[in-house]
Order: C-alpha cells, then sequence, then structure tokens
C-alpha cells in the first residue's frame, strides 16, 4: 500500500541523513569527524531455539535512519571524506528464494535507496583501510558502540526533517482513524481483546503491518496500569471506563495516541470529573510548549494543575496550598510517569536524556530532560490514576496522608486511570498537533453512543 501522496516518487533522505549525523559529530568531538565513516548493520532475522520459526523482524533504527532500507542483514557505510554512501545487501542465498521469492537487485535497490552505491554484504572487506581504527592511517571508522559516534546519530534522529514528518503525519492519520473506530464500535466489545482486534484490524486494512507498541487496552481499574498489555478482561457495564493507548507505525515511524471514552457513552461523574482534568492538564502544557521552553517546566506546571482540580474536588484537602501540595509531593503516584517523551522510529525516541535515578519523585520518569527545539516530535500526555498499589505508599505515609481527604478519593478508584496523549511537532512559533482524533467529551460521548444505537456485530470498516 502506497504511503502519503506528498513522498511520491521521492527517496528517503539516508545520504542527508548521513550528513546530519557528521555535522552532530562535529559539534561533539571534532577530531574523531575527521575523516570519520561510519559503519552501522541492520538486524539480520533471528530463529528461535529449537524452531524453525523467525521472530518478528524489526529493523535497526540508527540502521534506517542512514539508509531507509527495511531489508535484514543489510549494511551501511558512509565515508564523510567523500561524501559517498554504500548500502550493502545480503548475498543472495539461492535456496532460500524458493521459500522467500527475489530478493532485490543491486540495480533495483540503486533505484530505490538515497545511496551511492550499492553492493553485496561479500564486498565488505573488513581487513581494508577503510575498516581500521589505526590514527596513523588516519581513518576512522566507526560503529554504533563508539560513544561520540552514538551521541551524535541520537541527536541527529531528534531533528525531524520534512520527509519523516510526513511519515509522522501519516502513521498518525491512520491511528486517528483506528482510534475512532474503536471508539464507535462498542457494541461488539464485550471484552479488552475486542479493542485490540479493532484497533490492529483497521491499522492492518490501511497498510501499516506494525504498532509502534504493543496495544495496551484497559477497562475500569485496569486503566491504572500504565503499560497493561494483558488486554483480556471483560468489559462488564460497573467497569464505566476505557483506556486505549494504541499508535500505528508507517515506515519505521510511530504514532503515540490515548484516548478515553465511558463504555455506554455515559459519564460517570467521577470519570468525567478525572477526564476534564486530564484535559485542562493537557490544555495548559499547550499554552506553555514552544521553542526554547523547558520541558521539566511544563512538566511541573502539569502537575500542579492537577493539584488544584484535586482541591477544587476535594480530594486534596482545601486548608492547603497548591504549594504545599506540590512541595510535598504528594501528587507524583497519582500522576507517576513524565508528561511526554521523544518521538520517532522508537515511540521513545533518542537525545530525551531521561534521568530515571533523579531523586525528585515528580520528574523521576520524565523522559525529556531538556529545552524543546523546532524539529522535535513530542508526546503531550499527562495523565491521572488511582492505582491502590501505586498509592499504598502515599496514603500510609503521615507527611502525604494527611493532604488527602480518603473519604472522597474512594469513589474515583474505579475510574482506574485517564490519559490523554497526542503527537507533537515543535515548530519555529510554537507548535503542530499530528493526532486529531477527538477528544472533546461531549463528542466522544456521542461517537459511543452512535455506535451503540447501530447495535451493528462485526467489524465496523470505518476505513
Ligand atoms: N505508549 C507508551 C507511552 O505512551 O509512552
Ligand atoms: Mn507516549
Ligand atoms: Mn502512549
Amino acid at each position: 500500500m502506497s504511503g502519503p501522496e506528498s513522498l511520491k516518487d521521492r527517496k528517503y533522505p539516508a545520504k542527508q541523513h548521513a550528513r546530519n549525523v557528521l555535522s552532530q559529530l562535529k559539534k561533539k568531538n571534532p577530531s574523531k569527524a575527521t575523516e570519520a565513516k561510519f559503519f552501522i548493520s541492520g538486524e539480520v532475522l533471528e530463529g528461535y531455539k529449537y524452531c524453525d520459526q523467525t521472530k518478528p523482524f524489526r529493523q535497526d533504527r540508527y540502521f534506517f535512519y542512514l539508509s531507509g532500507c527495511n531489508i535484514p542483514g543489510a549494511h551501511v557505510l558512509y565515508d564523510s571524506e567523500k561524501d559517498h554512501l554504500t548500502l550493502y545487501l545480503p548475498d543472495v542465498d539461492k535456496e532460500d528464494i524458493m521459500w522467500s521469492g527475489l530478493p532485490l537487485s543491486l540495480e533495483d535497490a540503486a533505484k530505490k535507496y538515497d545511496v551511492d552505491e550499492v553492493k553485496y554484504a561479500s564486498d565488505i572487506n573488513l581487513n581494508s583501510k577503510a575498516f581500521t581504527t589505526d590514527n596513523n592511517l588516519k581513518s576512522q571508522f566507526l560503529i554504533e558502540q563508539d560513544e561520540d559516534f552514538f551521541f551524535a546519530l541520537d541527536e541527529a534522529r531528534a531533528f525531524k526533517d520534512e520527509f519523516e514528518i510526513e511519515l509522522m503525519k501519516h502513521a498518525a492519520k491512520i491511528t486517528d482513524n483506528c482510534h475512532y473506530a474503536v471508539m464507535s464500535a462498542i457494541p461488539i466489545e464485550t471484552n479488552e481483546t475486542h479493542i485490540h482486534a479493532e484497533f490492529m484490524y483497521h491499522a492492518l486494512r490501511q497498510g501499516s503491518k506494525n504498532q509502534s507498541y504493543d496495544p495496551i487496552c484497559c477497562s475500569g481499574e485496569s486503566c491504572s496500569t500504565l503499560h497493561y498489555v494483558k488486554n483480556d478482561e471483560e468489559i462488564t457495564p460497573d467497569k464505566r471506563s476505557i483506556l486505549i493507548d494504541a499508535g500505528a507505525e508507517w515506515d519505521c515511524y510511530a504514532s503515540d495516541v490515548t484516548r478515553c471514552f465511558p463504555i455506554n457513552g455515559e459519564w460517570s461523574k467521577e470519570h468525567l470529573e478525572i477526564y476534564n482534568l486530564v484535559l485542562k492538564m493537557q490544555t495548559e502544557a499547550y499554552k506553555l510548549i514552544k521553542p526554547g521552553a523547558n520541558w521539566e517546566d511544563i512538566h511541573l506546571e502539569t502537575h500542579k494543575v492537577l493539584i488544584q482540580e484535586f482541591i477544587k474536588l476535594g480530594i486534596f484537602k482545601k486548608e492547603f496550598s497548591v504549594d504545599e501540595i506540590f512541595d510535598a509531593k504528594v501528587s507524583a503516584r497519582f500522576y507517576p510517569h513524565g508528561l511526554g517523551h521523544m518521538l520517532g522510529m522508537d515511540t521513545h525516541d533518542t537525545a530525551g536524556f531521561a534521568n530515571y535515578s533523579d531523586s525528585n519523585e515528580l520528574s523521576r520518569y520524565l523522559r525529556i530532560r531538556r529545552k524543546l527545539e523546532p524539529s522535535m516530535v513530542v508526546t503531550n500526555e499527562p495523565g491521572c490514576y488511582f492505582s491502590p498499589f501505586l498509592l499504598e505508599e502515599t496514603l500510609q505515609n503521615p507527611i502525604k496522608s494527611k493532604y488527602i481527604n480518603k473519604s472522597v478519593l474512594d469513589k474515583y478508584w474505579y475510574v482506574g486511570g485517564v490519559r490523554i496523549e497526542d503527537d507533537v511537532l515543535i515548530t519555529k512559533d510554537g507548535y503542530e498537533i499530528f493526532t486529531k482524533i477527538t477528544k472533546d467529551p461531549e463528542e466522544i460521548s456521542k461517537i459511543v453512543k452512535a455506535g451503540l444505537d447501530k447495535g451493528e456485530k462485526g467489524f465496523h470498516n470505518v476505513v
């Protein structure tokens, strides 16, 4: 299935990517950039133990960035001095043609990929001068294991070019349609597995064969498990809430979207209150998202929004101020993850500089610890959860529990959790949101109810 119309007859810009990495390497370690040669091997098809089946193939993202090639067992070499990019395809295994069909020829690969030359892997001569690290030969052969090269690769990947942005927008569009299908297919969703199936079916129908990550399909209290992938509980009417976090992939580029809705289209009081609170966190974050803004500050601001709204709802006691509760870090376990992460070929993409040993529990799991810059793509995904396991410590700690109205909190456990997640490009002046599936609670309610009215059985042909 063809990709975005805007990329028709264009090649993935591998050569420019090699230059991008070189320019990042020059900034990081100029001496290493002199006459540097980058060499990266792609992933190979790996077999399962004691079995002739292979594991699902997922291309190495660094290799893809420098080649645009999704073939297992290939390699790429960039000679910066000559500005020459060579792709090495795996040698032809004649025995395998019967099973797998004819491989791409050198000529067709040269037409398809943005490289200067295509050869076979057996042409790589590991003893040649090009592959020596001997400084006397003034030849620098860098592989991913080199710290500076790795840093340069990560940094280059953090800034998306127009081609990558088109791929990501396409993945986002597919994902929007899938989320719409899930929302409107409630009559056939009596188990979390059905949500999973509905999403995957529509992704595949639109040509997206891989998910960016395992879909997270929760109902009721399981909405409080951040990366819940069990996806197999019955959706009984007493459960009220659904959370689906799923994203289709396009040409190795990810999307990552979360939507929440009531299972019968009618928001319960507490579910809607938490939904509106999270929506406010996201809206407030958007007000601060722009180049130069420090992501940590925006993240902490969203904690303050949560605290403020919890005080209004009575979950936090009204006699305390937002700042007092913020300083006591009482919100940490209600909103245990970060506001968002870098997004690209990996769902949690490169160059975010997370610090998981941060002593401040409010930002320990924040995956971006840097300022925003144009061309970065990030997620804006605040959340609010009621997890008995996570909150046990908070409730047992008198320093923290004194801020909490337990009797009010007890009314919210059944909601499980709410997260609202969108994919956002940082632009010169602000931002652009890739994902457009509605998050307006009234509109969501209408979509769910319209599905109920249809009462259809079987998959919805939304796309
Ligand atoms: N889907 C994983 C995440 O939102 O980070
Ligand atoms: Mn995410
Ligand atoms: Mn997600």
